[in-house]
């Protein structure tokens, strides 16, 4: 048996082995990604533009090099390459990365379509073998991927093998909220209308579903800290939105 046979994980709240986990990530983004943006929209009231560009805002890419490298994981329809070329206007390098070629393929038509694809690159790849040298990347973002990836800790620390020292990499993700009244409105609304809203627009329940009890058996902002700072990263800290429904974690490779 392989490592990834042996090794079970959580696929959403299901147990199984490493590789199954995988193959079932891939295959509701092969389902979901022709209504993938229609869905965001609908399911954050528009609000997921804005979450991503405060991300982007961390980022701080105006204290890039010239000619820099910034690097987008898991960027799937690419709404976060598409803020960052529109702020940074060609000065830095970009590339956009993703496993699945669909989502990866969409995101491409998206920013040729806007006009931003000036120094841009799209590639198809596993976050837990990126094929880029160490020390290559100045700046690292992924959003709402780390929930998805099938060895968190592996992940991290591919992404601080390719981080230059003093580079930087911010995660946005779904996270625990810290408010009760709020949380039980939101258990209310992931639990009864996002699966709902999955079955009427995109016919597919079942992805949706996955979505949200990927989102419940996440680990909580302490835990992401604690990750991070083992994997290497120095002054790793989080902000939270929305008591903690969506956090944006950093932390910098020395
Ligand atoms: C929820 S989507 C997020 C897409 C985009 N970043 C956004 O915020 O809209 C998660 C993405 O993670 C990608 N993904 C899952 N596992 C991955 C892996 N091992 N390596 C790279 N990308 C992965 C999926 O293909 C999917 O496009």
């Amino acid at each position: 048996m392989t490592d990834k046979e042996d090794t079970k994980v959580f696929f959403g709240s299901k147990l199984m082995p490493q590789k199954d986990m995988e193959d079932s990530v891939n295959s509701v983004f092969n389902s979901v990604a022709k209504n993938y943006d229609l869905m965001n929209n609908l399911m954050s009231f528009g609000m997921h533009k804005l979450w991503k560009s405060k991300a982007v805002d961390f980022l701080s890419l105006n204290q890039v090099k010239d000619d820099g490298l910034i690097i987008d994981i898991a960027s799937g329809t690419c709404d976060l390459g598409q803020i960052i070329k529109s702020r940074e206007k060609g000065r830095l390098n970009l590339i956009c990365s993703d496993i699945n070629l669909n989502m990866l393929t969409l995101g491409r038509n998206k920013m040729i379509d806007k006009g931003l694809i000036l120094s841009t690159v799209f590639s198809c790849f596993d976050v837990l073998n990126i094929p880029l040298s160490d020390n290559s990347v100045d700046r690292v973002i992924t959003a709402f991927g780390l929930r998805n990836f099938s060895d968190k800790s592996k992940a991290l620390s591919e992404i601080f093998r390719i981080l230059c020292p003093g580079g930087k990499c911010v995660i946005l993700e779904f996270s625990r909220i810290n408010e009760r009244k709020f949380s039980k409105i939101y258990e209310m609304y992931s639990k009864n209308i996002i699966p709902l809203l999955g079955e009427i627009v995109a016919s597919d329940k079942k992805s949706y579903e996955y979505l949200i009890s990927s989102i419940e058996n996440h680990p909580d902002q302490d835990s992401v800290v604690m990750l991070m700072e083992k994997t290497g990263f120095f002054r790793s800290n989080f902000y939270n939105i929305f008591s903690g429904l969506i956090t944006i974690h950093w932390g910098y490779k020395t």
